[in-house]
């Protein structure tokens, strides 16, 4: 086992470490591996806008702690000034990206403690709501073991699976999505063997899928984003599973810029398209994907990386940071509920009646 690996529970994305929350820096991953500490709402905040932490889950389980920190930052102020600084937390954290919805969905869900509990003491309050975010990202994990078991059996025994950007452990509490369908396929002692678009702009799939699967000895293969129609004309994909970073009802996918394109190669090549995410990551109030909220990212992102900038000075840029795949290209939802085939309307809302 590597020494990035905390014994037994796998890579650990965040982890809450002498009252402090620590989240992996994923801007400087695979170069380094280190922890930035973060103490406020705020500074949480901008670490998920800057993406020191990325990947829908992990957004969601960052911004719990980071209401538990403006929280427990505040436990010794008025009743009135806690309510203003907690509210102002929420705010904060919801402006920090638009597109993931399990960053709202979490935000709501330490507001229903915040809520039941007003009559409480501050410090009381405080300390349910770190006791949420806690569990926020121990729910994660075994969501996510569900979830990889159910699309473990849609893979063969020798498998080449092409997943975009970074859906694994990274994105997540642990695990991973799409790469949990992968690990749990190989824990089941499938040969498994990735294909991993390097996704474009920010780099996901070369920095951290690649990285990811070189730590578990899951055989990887980096391709830049416009090879994946060559292998795939070649005979060289059998699957392809990504996650997402909100479903709408009527099982349009959002996901990582490039994926919409992956999605109607696969059809063109009759590859099946999978998509795993958990119940958290589907929108019942956005009908369609045509109203998902798509980010828009600085120009110098696509313009260069880091320090090295190989576009003129002065070219229009745009960079959407996410794309819509129309539910007819998706094979299968991948859920820990189980598995939707074709989804649309009526099997998405049967998900939330089982
Ligand atoms: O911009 P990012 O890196 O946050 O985008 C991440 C993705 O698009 C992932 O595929 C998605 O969040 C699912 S993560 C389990």
């Amino acid at each position: 086992m590597s020494q990035n690996m905390d014994s037994g529970r796998g890579i650990e994305t965040l982890r809450w470490r002498d009252g402090a929350l620590e989240m992996i820096d994923q801007r400087v991953l695979p170069a380094r591996f280190e922890y930035l500490r973060y103490a406020s709402a705020a500074e949480v905040a901008e670490g998920i806008r800057a993406m020191v932490v990325r990947g829908a889950p992990a957004i969601g389980c960052a911004a719990a702690y980071g209401v538990a920190l403006q929280a427990l930052r505040l436990r010794q102020a008025s009743r009135e000034a806690f309510a203003m600084g907690l509210e102002e937390g929420f705010g904060l954290l919801a402006a920090s990206r638009p597109t993931a919805v399990n960053l709202f969905w979490a935000l709501a869900r330490m507001r229903g403690v915040w809520e039941s509990n007003r009559h409480r003491s501050a410090q009381d309050v405080a300390d349910l709501l770190l006791a949420e975010a806690h569990e926020i990202s121990a729910e994660d994990v075994r969501i996510n073991r569900a979830l990889g078991a159910h699309g473990a059996a849609l893979l063969a025994d020798g498998a080449r699976v092409l997943t975009h950007c970074n859906a694994g452990a990274l994105a997540t509490a642990g695990h991973g999505t799409a790469l949990g369908v992968i690990r749990s396929a190989v824990q089941s002692g499938k040969h498994i063997s990735v294909i991993a678009d390097e996704t474009r702009p920010f780099l996901q799939g070369a920095r951290l899928t690649a990285w990811e699967m070189v730590q578990e000895k899951i055989p990887v293969t980096l391709i830049t984003d416009n090879m994946a129609g060559h292998l795939m004309s070649r005979g060289e994909v059998d699957a392809v599973v990504v996650g997402t970073d909100r479903v709408a009802a009527n099982g349009d996918v959002a996901n990582k810029i490039g994926t919409y394109m992956v999605a109607v190669l696969a059809q063109r090549h009759g590859i099946p398209f999978y998509v795993a995410c958990p119940l958290s990551t589907i929108d019942l109030t956005v009908t369609d994907g045509a109203v998902i909220p798509i980010e828009e990212r600085s120009p110098d992102e696509v313009t260069g990386f880091r320090d090295c900038q190989w576009a003129a000075t002065g070219v229009l840029v745009r960079n959407p940071a996410f794309d819509v795949t129309p539910a007819e290209l998706v094979t299968a939802l991948i859920t820990e509920k189980g598995v939707v085939k074709r989804p649309d309307r009526e099997g998405i809302a049967r998900l939330f009646r089982c």
